[in-house]
């Protein structure tokens, strides 16, 4: 009892030496700069997790209106990649739902990419981004594309940030906002801060969830029913209240990734490689060849019962992002529900359970329905007049 309570005074002590510190340095900081700190909290659409959104703002890069404008002024500047012409935007297009309405992505000079591009519409609550996770949270994804060279090009981080210091304007918001110049991770914490303005919920489907009965159509209604029953949707597509985002953040095979020729070959040989526990050189190897980037998630984990899998998308706002899969190989969401009706693509790592679910024509047509359902109320442009309560 004595020894733990002198720990906790000097705990208590040394707690308040630090905000002693902390108080005397922000008394030194710029008057600007204090006034820029105003932390901001966004007002959660329904349907959307409310009671947690602490949790989804890094302590390290909290929330104010200034690094939000600075964030989309970045967002929206194609001065940020090599050639003066891709912008994040360029890849994910407010108007096309925060993705570009192509199969596969197109970068810097038409390079053509190998994945699909996803929305960032309620990207924020994804504990890993990417189609195979391999980036954790935003502010570390956010400054990968800059130095990708088949999206914007750069040949370092040093590029990107010694072009933005020469820009004045950008010179005095990076000041105002961090009480200091731009830095790789300065440009990251402010895009991913625009980016957390990007949620949308509050769908017809919410409403009806919320008890407006007649938000959406019966056909709608019946398709929910096949989502979480016949259909065996919920399974990876998780709905509750706990969980309603549509999905379980993990990662599956439903054989998207075996339209690629290559993919059998592949997914032998990196099947192989993890038997004999050589797994991340022959593996990082093949990475490298034509198809190799459809092994997924196995890129990142080095585990065979990973080979093919990618994570499970969000169900919300789906209608808006046409085509579909991680290859952008089906159109529209009834060839999904096709694929998924026919028990997804046989390949030698395919989701255990994964079988024909038997929907007849009518209840395909009600199940589009229901996923038409769950577009929501998106941000108003610009976002920061979706920035309601001040903390
Ligand atoms: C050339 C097109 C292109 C450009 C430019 C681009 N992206 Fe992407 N973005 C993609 C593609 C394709 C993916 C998926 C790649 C993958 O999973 O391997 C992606 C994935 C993401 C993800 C992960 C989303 C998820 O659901 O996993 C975020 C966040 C993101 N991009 C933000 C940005 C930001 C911020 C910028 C600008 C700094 C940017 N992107 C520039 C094409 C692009
Ligand atoms: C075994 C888990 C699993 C089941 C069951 C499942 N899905 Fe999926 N779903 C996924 C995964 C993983 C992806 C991404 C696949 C890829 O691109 O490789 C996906 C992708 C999708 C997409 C495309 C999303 C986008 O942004 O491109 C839609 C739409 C979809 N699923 C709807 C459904 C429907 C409807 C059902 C039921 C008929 C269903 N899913 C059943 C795991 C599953």
């Amino acid at each position: 009892m004595e020894i733990s309570r002198r720990q906790s005074n000097s705990r208590w002590l040394r707690g308040l030496v630090a905000l002693m510190f902390a108080l005397a340095a922000v008394g030194m900081l710029a008057p600007s700069f204090q006034a820029q700190q105003q932390l901001l909290k966004m007002a959660i659409p329904r349907g959307l997790p409310a009671d947690t959104w602490d949790y989804y703002v890094p302590r390290g890069n909290p929330m104010t209106a200034a690094k939000v404008e600075l964030g989309r002024k970045l967002f929206f500047d194609a001065r940020l990649s090599a050639d003066g012409k891709v912008s994040c935007a360029s890849c994910h297009d407010p108007k096309q739902g925060f993705a570009d309405g192509k199969t596969v992505a197109e970068g810097i000079g038409g390079k053509i990419g190998t994945r699909n591009s996803p929305t960032l519409l309620n990207a924020m609550f994804t504990p890993n981004q990417f189609w195979d996770g391999r980036a954790g949270t935003l502010e570390e994804q956010a400054i990968q594309p800059l130095i990708n060279p088949i999206e914007m090009g750069n040949s370092s981080h040093d590029e990107v940030v010694v072009r933005l210091r020469g820009i004045a304007e950008y010179r005095s918001e990076f000041l105002s906002v961090f009480g200091g110049e731009a830095t790789i991770t300065r440009v990251g914490q402010a895009i991913s801060t625009y980016e957390r303005t990007l949620i949308a919920g509050d769908s017809p489907f919410d409403r009806f969830i919320a008890g407006e009965t007649s938000a959406i159509s019966d056909a709608a209604k019946r398709g929910f029913a096949l989502f979480r029953g016949k259909g065996r949707c919920s399974r990876c597509h998780t709905f509750s209240d706990a969980m309603p985002l549509f999905t379980d953040f993990n990662y599956h095979n439903t054989g998207v990734a075996a339209n690629h020729p290559n993919f059998d070959k592949l997914a032998r040989q990196a099947f192989a490689a993890a038997e004999t526990g050589q797994a991340k050189s022959v593996i990082d190897q093949l990475a490298q060849q034509e198809g190799g980037q459809e092994l997924g998630r196995i890129l990142i984990s080095y585990h065979e019962l990973d080979i093919g899998s990618f994570r499970t998308p969000s169900l919300r706002n789906i209608a808006l992002t046409a085509p579909y899969f991680h290859d952008g190989s089906a159109r529209t969401l009834a060839e999904v529900v096709r694929f998924y009706n026919e028990g997804g693509k046989a390949n030698l790592n395919r989701e255990w359970d994964l079988a024909p679910v038997a929907l007849t024509a009518d209840e395909q047509r009600d199940l589009v329905m229901f996923l038409e359902s769950l577009t929501g109320q998106l941000p108003k442009m610009p976002p920061e007049q979706e920035l309601a309560k001040k903390n």
